[in-house]
């Protein structure tokens, strides 16, 4: 890449660095930005223990001016061996301040805007979480549940994501959604937005799940138009480990996942697994 296209920097994303795995800490080790206009998104499930979370997002805003970060699932696990014992709302709080301390972009702080090549956007990290409204049509939150434990298919979240103080997952959810829509409503007008939130906004993403039964763990049907009603000029998420483009309503959906090693040795992606999100190549 030459000077001048480096110039103006890009929008870059990735997520599920999962670096509790060795070969995944390796490939963090070599994400490095182009310039030093050039942001990262980060869109959840970097890790699970909080030390290890502040260190991969200290390395990565070493590296890189600015730096977004959402939470995914396993951010918010509380595993017997973490000695951060926070759970549900506690330990998201506690992400956001560690966050803060070092200097990294969270869902509650104010909603930069990226005025670089593909700009001026304003870049929106969503902390939305899920429901188990995307389940099959026809089949209620119970059922859903029962044919995952039938089939040996139950996220893990189910036991060390809690979503204390709310009474469940999906009030937890509920709740996210009205603030976060609050938060959106309230931004500057006329800037479209980049959403940046670890689960797909709308269930289409996750019809390619080679086990259905794990989509009710993966959004919220309450956020299925946010690409439109927001004014979206791409959408950044992962938790599915299917890294893509897909286009939804013509907008542009980024599934920007590493995933594990036995799923990312098999993508045969050459060059980096950072995803250009602005500028769109050739525009
Ligand atoms: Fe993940
Ligand atoms: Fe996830």
């Amino acid at each position: 890449m030459t000077a001048i296209e480096r110039t103006g920097g890009r929008l870059l994303a990735i997520s599920d660095l999962h670096i509790a795995h060795e070969e995944n800490r390796k490939v963090l080790d070599g994400l490095l930005p182009d310039s030093d206009d050039d942001w990262l998104l980060v869109a959840g499930d970097v890790g699970e223990f909080t030390a290890d979370v502040e260190w991969a997002l200290r390395l990565l805003k070493e590296r890189f001016s600015t730096v977004v970060w959402t939470p995914g699932n396993h951010e918010l696990w509380t595993l017997r061996d973490d000695p951060v014992q926070l759970r549900g709302e506690a330990r998201y709080r506690h992400l956001v301040e560690m966050c803060r301390r070092i200097g990294v972009i969270t869902p509650e702080d104010p909603y930069p805007v990226w005025t670089g090549p593909g700009g001026p956007v304003t870049v929106a990290p969503l902390f939305l979480l899920y429901d188990y409204s995307f389940r099959p049509a026809g089949l209620s939150q119970r059922e859903a549940m029962e044919w995952a434990h039938e089939t040996g298919v139950v996220c893990t979240d189910e036991f060390f994501l809690h979503p204390d103080p709310h009474p469940s997952r999906e009030a937890w959810c509920r709740a996210r959604v009205e603030e976060t829509e609050r938060r959106l409503a309230a931004r500057t007008p006329g800037i479209p937005t980049v959403l940046v939130n670890h689960f797909p906004l709308n269930a289409e993403p996750t019809r390619v799940l080679r086990h259905p039964q794990f989509a009710q763990w993966c959004g919220t049907e309450l956020t299925r138009d946010w690409h439109l009603r927001h004014d979206a000029r791409a959408v950044v998420y992962g938790h599915l480990h299917i890294p893509r483009t897909t286009w939804h309503d013509g907008v542009r959906f980024e599934e920007v996942s590493l995933g594990y090693p036995r799923e990312w040795r098999r993508w045969d992606r050459p060059g980096s697994p950072l995803r250009t999100v602005l500028p769109v190549r050739g525009a």
